[in-house]
């Protein structure tokens, strides 16, 4: 109802009476008000003014399950959309779901993460403005198969904000997407399995969205889609646009094995042509990235021309943080 009454002072932007949406909506005023009283605490400024009824003055920047499900048709990824207020951390609220049975395609999202979790044991930083989301999903792959996956989610995320803002995303092998030389997005996947098989895979996705500052240990190297915009970004409607873009990519990759368009991947590949070093079985190996091969994996020559190809870990790019 409240979404239903959102959508007409949106699309009138005028005023409208209370008498005019209990008939569009054929419900009494009494709950046409009290919905607007519930839109108001949920932080929608509605004006209401006597014989004229109510208006919107300005819609709270909240995710909304319904706003973002709206026309979205995906075939695994997002076919149920859970929104938390706050929470520890979606990657342990997705864990949580998953271990009592719940099935793929869950995203939970939260506006406030209050233990939230990156890569190599560092937090996340949780706070308002950003799009912190993590899909649980349960293909039939093997372990050793799910870097990939994550690789295609990056690429997914990638083109979603190229599509969306415009601006020039680039993917840092294997998964952070920076704009210039400051990253906007890092992804961690966490996965149970059992002997060979796959249980589950719970994709942490953390996006810089309408941040306007980071803290200062990582104001440098960070960046938001509103910091290089110089405007806000609706973020239902642009979650809608990843969670879409995320759904074809992983779920083409879950049946060919290999990611869709790899010339693409490898065009809005940051690393590439550039000198970089990863740690593998204790040795650095230093060299130049030349290559992504169709299962997302890093090719990279060393200066005696041995090559080597990484599917995971972290690579140092030079110029890049
Ligand atoms: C990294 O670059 O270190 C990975 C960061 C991943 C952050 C996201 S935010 C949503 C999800 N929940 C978490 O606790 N972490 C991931």
């Amino acid at each position: 109802m409240k979404t239903k009454i959102l959508k007409i002072l949106e699309s009138t932007n005028d005023y409208v009476s209370g008498e005019e949406l209990s008939k569009r909506l054929g419900v009494s005023r009494t709950a046409i008000w009290k919905n607007i009283n519930s839109l108001r605490d949920d932080g929608c400024m509605i004006s209401s003014v006597t014989n004229r009824g109510y208006r919107l003055e300005k819609i709270p920047d909240l995710l909304d399950g319904d706003i973002i499900s709206c026309g979205l048709d995906t075939s695994v990824i997002g076919k149920r959309i859970e929104i938390l207020k706050t929470v520890d951390s979606t990657n342990e609220e997705i864990k949580r779901r998953a271990a009592k049975g719940e099935p793929s395609g869950l995203i939970i999202a939260a506006e406030e993460q209050t233990k939230g979790k990156g890569r190599l044991g560092k937090s996340w930083d949780g706070h308002k403005g950003g799009l912190f989301f993590t899909a649980l999903i349960r293909p039939e792959l093997s372990p050793s198969e799910i870097s990939s996956i994550t690789l295609a989610a990056g690429y997914g995320v990638c083109l979603a904000i190229r599509e969306y803002t415009g601006l020039d995303a680039r993917i840092k092998w294997p998964n952070d997407i920076i704009i210039g030389n400051k990253k906007i997005v890092g992804i961690l996947t966490e996965i149970a399995a059992q002997a060979d098989m796959l249980d589950y895979a719970a994709i942490g996705i953390g996006i810089n969205v309408n941040n306007r500052s980071f803290p200062e240990e990582i104001n440098s190297r960070a960046a938001s889609l509103y910091t290089e915009l110089g405007k806000e970004i609706n973020r239902n409607d642009f979650f809608r646009c990843v969670i879409s873009r995320l759904d074809k990519v992983i779920s083409s990759f879950i049946v060919s094995m290999s990611i869709d368009d790899i010339t693409s991947f490898t065009g809005l590949c940051a690393t590439i042509g550039r000198r970089v070093s990863v740690q593998r079985g204790g040795r650095l190996i230093e060299g130049k990235a030349t290559r992504i091969d169709p299962l997302g994996e890093l090719i990279i020559v060393d200066d005696s021309g041995n090559e080597y190809t990484i599917n995971s870990g972290e690579v140092t790019v030079q110029g890049i943080y």
